[in-house]
């Protein structure tokens, strides 16, 4: 057995027995040890700073012998070990990927290049997504910088669109047959002004909206994370994301939240009554 060990094991023995007495004995006991400490640390702070002083190799020397390690530890003048960092990259993978799965979507590590680039692969819908680049920066490179702050540079590789695309519906899988005809998908009156219709076409999730006679047509999407927009709330021709509030214009499809992402929109074709949409992406 250690040094280490048995001097901790000696401790606890006396802990152990503390911890039997009735509270007021317990308290004496506890502040005696609290006193003990903090004079301790008092004198391994002026301690330290001496040795700063006079020579860091002597004081890495020190902290090198596991009994100073371990109390300087406790004592919080020497911080923990990091992880491995390939470690934190999972661990800040964790933290964003309920967020992405419950887009369809995941990250994965592409390759470590030291000392300050990490290359990622977005998989799933977040791979097909208009707002990957958004998905990428807001969360998983803010994850990936908060857990291993050497890392300032985090690289998107390898985008596969075909990837797990069946649940995404970003790409149709459908003949190129489908995609150039014209198919009736409601009649005028049943697309409203003060929000969206949605419908199923051709295995596609789409939404409808009309201002006067003109109707558009989208993918019902948001290209933030996915989420379907059919519940959004629409008002003065803007439709909000119900997920995370991102805004679009019914309009002409662009987002008022994020340059560069508008919604995937669709040819409309009205005839009479009847409204025609062709899944031929604009
Ligand atoms: S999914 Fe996040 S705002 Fe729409």
């Amino acid at each position: 057995m250690s040094n280490l060990e048995e001097l901790v094991q000696e401790i606890n023995r006396f802990e152990a027995i503390i911890s039997e007495w009735d509270e007021s004995q317990r308290c004496v006991a506890v502040g005696l040890k609290r006193a003990i400490e903090a004079l301790h640390k008092a004198a391994l702070t002026s301690l330290i700073k001496s040795l700063k002083q006079e020579s860091m190799s002597a004081l890495r020397h020190a902290v090198a012998d596991e009994v100073v390690y371990a109390v300087l530890l406790y004592h919080e003048l020497v911080k923990p070990p990091k992880p491995p960092l390939a470690q934190r990259i999972q661990t800040a993978f964790e933290e964003v990927r309920p967020g992405l799965n419950s887009h369809h979507g995941d990250v994965e590590l592409v390759a470590i290049k030291p000392p300050d680039t990490v290359e990622v692969r977005l998989i799933g819908t977040c791979s097909s997504c208009p707002a990957s680049t958004l998905t990428l920066s807001q969360g998983v490179e803010q994850a990936i910088k908060n857990h291993c702050p050497e890392i300032t540079k985090v690289v998107a590789v390898n985008n596969n669109p075909t990837v797990n695309n069946t649940n995404s519906g970003l790409i149709s899988p459908f003949s190129s047959k489908i995609t150039s005809t014209w198919i009736k998908v409601a009649t005028i009156d049943q697309v409203p002004e003060f929000s969206v219709l949605a419908v199923q076409l051709a295995g596609n999730s789409l939404i409808l909206h009309r201002q006067g006679v003109r109707v558009t047509c989208y993918h019902n999407a948001c290209t933030h994370l996915g989420s379907p927009l059919k519940e959004g709330k629409v008002e003065n021709g803007i439709i909000t994301c119900p997920s995370h509030g991102f805004q679009y214009k019914l309009e002409t499809g662009e987002c008022l939240t994020a340059p560069d992402v508008s919604l995937q929109s669709y040819p409309v074709n009205i005839k009479d009554d009847k409204v025609f949409v062709k899944l031929q992406k604009l």
